[in-house]
């Protein structure tokens, strides 16, 4: 498990959305949940509190952000709500089964260190998510490892296995930090999401248009799967 220092969770909560390599993912997974007016929400990971405001943003009357990190917890109680609430959280989610319409995992996969780990995780959404319920998950495109992204970047590393140990490099400005990461595969990502009952309905790989980018025109930095308990 990595962990977060202060210093590294306010640099996170300032990377945003716009412009980063993380936008083609959040454009494909806005399009996938759509409108969520009238939806409860779960953000899995919620970390420093982007995709629990970018799902309220969408519309969603209620929005839960879990994350088993202290520190991004305390980080991000500032932007509480009656709409908005984020719980610090150990392997269990502390609410009832089928209590969720939908929820976002974005950018945890890569932080999980064993298939076991992304299995408990797995299993835990499916039973707090109502019966149809929706998940999007954002992680890795296994394909990005060594490209060159504007707001992150993993060295090239080769014969990577599932579950070796890669360092991501995240880049804000004269900011940055690393972080120990994990290479799953997309066939490691459906396996266990079907073994825990999801049905995966794709995985979609989107990439930027236009200037100003760099590898994020060519290859995909992320996957986004699509599921539903
Ligand atoms: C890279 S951050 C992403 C945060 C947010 N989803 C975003 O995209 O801005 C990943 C977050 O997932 C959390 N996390 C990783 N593994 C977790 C687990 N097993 N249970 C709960 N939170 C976890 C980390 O503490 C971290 O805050």
């Amino acid at each position: 498990m990595y962990t977060y220092s202060k210093e590294n969770a306010e640099t996170y909560s300032q990377l945003g959305i716009k412009g980063t390599t993380y936008e083609p993912g959040f454009n494909e997974a806005s399009k996938i949940l759509g409108d969520l007016t009238g939806k409860v929400a779960l953000d899995f990971g919620s970390g420093a509190g982007r995709t629990a405001q970018l799902l309220l943003s969408m519309g969603a009357k209620k929005v839960v952000g879990i994350d088993h990190s202290q520190i991004m917890i305390e980080q991000v109680k500032r932007l509480e709500s009656n709409k908005l609430k984020f719980v610090k959280i150990d392997e269990k989610i502390p609410f009832y089964n089928n209590t969720f319409d939908v929820s976002l995992c974005a950018h945890v996969f890569v932080e999980v260190s064993s298939l076991e780990e992304m299995t408990q995780i797995s299993n835990e959404v499916f039973r707090v998510l109502k019966p149809g319920g929706l998940w999007v998950i954002i992680t890795n495109n296994s394909k990005a490892i060594g490209r060159e992204y504007i707001s992150y970047g993993y060295k090239k590393k080769n014969n990577l296995k599932s579950g070796d140990e890669i360092t991501c490099t995240i880049k804000k400005g004269d900011d940055g930090f690393d972080i120990g990461d994990y290479y799953w595969s997309e066939e490691d990502y459906k396996r266990v999401l079907e073994k825990v009952g999801f049905k995966v309905e794709s995985m979609t790989f989107p990439k930027m248009t236009g200037d100003g980018w760099l590898d994020e025109t060519e290859v995909a930095p992320h996957v986004v799967i699509k599921c539903f308990k």
